[in-house]
């Protein structure tokens, strides 16, 4: 027997084997993915088949999974080596250096009370539309999102398709800004208040890239529109006011109703999405309300970007997101 034919023979599925049921959600974005447990390692099918349809839908939703933190890691392995939790976060679960909690009663107890209100008005990565860690010379390739605890009303996520927004330029436009090149950057940009404790670790630590503003998908080949309001901080070579003019009219295609859709989440749903695809936006409809939200997220590693000329990325400061936690803390 063949090397190939040994291949093909085990990761043949029964003929009974169930797959998994794939139902796109949105015209431009998203997909339901049922029939599959993804607390299991995956079949060889399965993983194909998953991938395809994250590639294709950008997002993907699966629910009622039993995921916990080891589970979870075993999930997003199989789509690739994983990152620390976060560049500034210095405490992801014992034993779990992978895994992001979200919940704003976490960093409060942190950073002290008030401190969304605080950092909301310094950094727009906390305030809106983003890419996860654009700022890093090589963002996450995919993030994976697993609902633990999820109000009754309110806290839904929404994602948008930056291929679909570069496709839907008219051409001269997608001409243009395919010569373009922007800085991304987690906050730092302004005066430390010393008794910031947060603001002195971003400013100390600081995270800065030079990406194209048109991505080319390493995968698919397809042409993304690669800026976001939470981190990218200027078009590089223009005047302040034409870059504003320029990210103003990119953001406003970008966040077109028709490019998103949105999740409603309960505990067990899962997100996935391409992070060289898309941005997100989460919740702000729940803040005034004394309403507990914790989902946890792992990132996989990502390649630098390059845009349609072939030119990659930048590092301007900072180190690759990889699975080391790299920030200082004094
Ligand atoms: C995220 O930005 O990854 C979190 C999204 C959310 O909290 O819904």
């Amino acid at each position: 027997m063949t090397a190939l034919q040994d291949i093909t023979q085990d990761s043949a599925q029964p003929e009974t084997a169930a797959r998994p049921n794939i139902r796109p959600v949105a015209g431009h974005i998203g997909a339901d993915i049922s029939g599959v447990d993804i607390s299991k390692p995956l079949s060889a099918a399965d993983l194909a088949e998953i991938t395809d349809a994250l590639h294709r839908y950008k997002v993907i939703f699966f629910r009622d999974q039993q995921l916990d933190h080891a589970s979870q890691i075993a999930f997003g392995r199989q789509f690739g080596d994983l990152t620390y939790a976060h560049p500034h976060d210095d405490a992801p679960p014992q034993e779990y250096p992978e895994i992001f909690t979200i919940d704003p009663r976490r960093q409060e107890e942190r950073y002290g009370e008030g401190f969304r209100k605080r950092v909301r008005t310094q950094y727009s990565y906390f305030n809106g539309w983003h890419t996860d860690v654009t700022a890093a010379v090589n963002p996450p390739a995919g993030s994976i999102l697993r609902a633990d605890i999820v109000p009754e009303i309110g806290g839904d996520t929404q994602w948008t398709n930056l291929v679909a927004a570069y496709e839907g330029l008219s051409e001269p436009v997608q001409r243009f800004v395919e010569t373009l090149r922007a800085e991304h950057r987690y906050g730092g940009s302004r005066g430390v208040d010393h008794d910031d404790k947060y603001a002195k670790r971003v400013n100390d630590n600081l995270l800065v890239a030079i990406h194209p503003v048109v991505r080319v998908h390493p995968v698919t080949g397809e042409k993304a529109l690669f800026v976001n309001p939470g981190f990218t901080n200027r078009i590089v070579g223009v005047s302040p006011r034409e870059s504003e003019a320029i990210l103003g009219l990119l953001y406003s295609e970008i966040t077109r109703p028709e490019y998103t859709v949105r999740f409603r989440w309960e505990a067990g749903s899962v997100a996935f999405w391409d992070n060289r695809a898309t941005a997100h936006l989460a919740p702000r409809d729940i803040e005034h309300l004394d309403l507990q939200r914790r989902l946890h997220r792992i990132t996989l590693i990502g390649d630098v970007p390059k845009g349609p000329d072939g030119r990659e990325s930048e590092l301007v400061a900072g180190r690759p997101f990889t699975n080391e936690h790299t920030v200082v803390v004094d």
